[in-house]
């Protein structure tokens, strides 16, 4: 797989998400390796305060827009919350309806040794698996923080062995979200599988950040580890603003702008 021969040569691996057609073409256009078809579209897109609620169906939508975007990126699909969990026999039914309907080409699912019949079983249908380990958002009702993960000695070595059981059963790459950078590149070090870091310091083989995050179009939300390449979100505004004014003011349309 390429991503495997980009860790292999070193090259890092650059990962957005993105949830419909029109950013999923730009991100393509400007030749993002990974998109991910988040989970976090129920924070991003329809305002959830947790990944929870987003169901299959609405996954399968945002994800079929994005595959109709893209031309060379590989796209990946979260499994929601409550999809995959409970057995591997439902998870191979969400995994196949994902890659079915939506035309992905891989999903990812969150955990380790709790999840690894299902891993087992989705791999089994020859659907790529990319695991999520550290911080997993769909477990925020158990550990009650999105803070760091695994800084206490006891989780760090469950992540390790969870990312080294990850490989051995097939997994074709997986997410280190918010832990220590030291503890990420053990993991690295430990693992000949690509890692995906976010908020996991650089030495991992590639970096993901949630898109309206990097653009400023979220703008609350601002852990340390993220990089705003943008502040497209006060642009947005402006631009609206301008628009209001004109309307009001009948500078718009102009005659040139009319039939
Ligand atoms: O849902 C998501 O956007 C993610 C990333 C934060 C890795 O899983």
């Amino acid at each position: 797989m390429i991503l495997q021969r980009m860790r292999n040569e070193g090259e890092k691996i650059s990962m957005l998400t993105a949830y419909d057609y029109s950013m999923a073409k730009l991100l393509d256009l400007a030749k993002i390796d990974v998109i991910l078809v988040g989970d976090s579209a129920a924070n991003v897109m329809a305002g959830y305060k947790t990944t929870l609620p987003i169901t299959l169906n609405e996954m399968i939508w945002h994800a079929s827009s994005v595959v109709r975007a893209v031309e060379r990126a590989l796209v990946v699909v979260d499994l929601p919350f409550g999809t995959y969990q409970g057995n591997s026999k439902e998870a191979l039914n969400s995994a196949i309806r994902i890659m079915k309907e939506s035309g992905a080409d891989a999903v990812k699912i969150e955990g380790g040794i709790e999840i690894s019949e299902s891993i087992d079983r989705i791999l089994s249908a020859g659907i790529p698996v990319m695991g999520h380990l550290g911080l997993m958002p769909q477990s925020i009702n158990k550990f009650g923080t999105y803070s760091v993960r695994a800084t206490e000695q006891k989780e760090a070595e469950k992540l390790l062995s969870d990312a080294k059981l990850l490989e051995k059963h097939g997994c074709f790459g997986v997410v280190l979200e918010k832990i220590p950078a030291i503890l990420a590149q053990e993991v690295t070090d430990s693992i000949t599988i690509p890692t995906i870091g976010i908020g996991a310091g650089a030495h991992v083989s590639g970096q993901v950040l949630v898109l309206h995050d990097m653009l400023g179009i979220t703008q609350q939300f601002s852990p340390r580890f993220l990089r705003r390449y943008h502040n497209l979100g006060e642009e947005i505004i402006n631009a609206v603003s301008h628009y209001i004014k004109d309307v009001k003011e009948s500078n718009f349309p102009n005659e040139k702008e009319q039939y």
